[in-house]
């Protein structure tokens, strides 16, 4: 009897454990704070900073779900592109080497997305690219 509620016990830890490893990445909680320390310094939508105006560099603003999704100047529709990773250019350009002159950030102007969180992006995108509840980063 101990054995067989012992054997149930690991059992069910084992499912928890791989429908964690399923459970779908929530933009808000694991992707956001991704953009904010290595994108936003140049990819906030037209803002003042200190009585100027700061554009979002390539026509590129990444603090909300719609401006993601429209993309920059050169790669209008495919700046994220739901369940293609491997056609969104908000990964391919972090995935560059940092030498290369389209990486972002470019080199030596910010912090490199880590493999772990660059994968994490990947899952995402894959998955359908889903914001949640999620709209816009709120006004300053
Ligand atoms: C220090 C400023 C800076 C940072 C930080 C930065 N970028 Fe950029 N990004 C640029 C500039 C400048 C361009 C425009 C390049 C051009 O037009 O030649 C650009 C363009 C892009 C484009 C192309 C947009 C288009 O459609 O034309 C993508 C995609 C992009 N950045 C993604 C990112 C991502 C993702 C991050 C964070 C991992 C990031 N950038 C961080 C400066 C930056």
């Amino acid at each position: 009897m101990k054995t067989k509620l012992a054997l149930a016990a690991l059992t069910a830890a084992f499912a928890v454990s791989a429908s964690a490893q399923d459970a779908p990445v929530d933009f808000e909680k694991q992707i956001l704070p991704i953009l904010k320390t290595s994108c936003f310094k140049c990819h906030e939508k037209e803002h003042e900073d200190n009585g100027k105006i700061k554009k979002p560099k390539g026509g590129l603003a990444l603090d909300s779900a719609e401006a993601i999704l429209k993309g920059g100047k050169d790669y209008p529709d495919e700046n994220v592109v739901a369940g293609k990773p491997e056609a969104s250019w908000l990964l391919k350009t972090m995935a560059l080497p940092e030498s290369d002159e389209y990486a972002m950030p470019p080199e030596g102007k910010g912090d490199r997305v880590s493999a772990a969180d660059q994968e994490l992006i990947k899952k995402w995108i894959a998955a359908g690219a889903n914001f949640g509840a999620w709209k816009a980063v709120e006004a300053k």
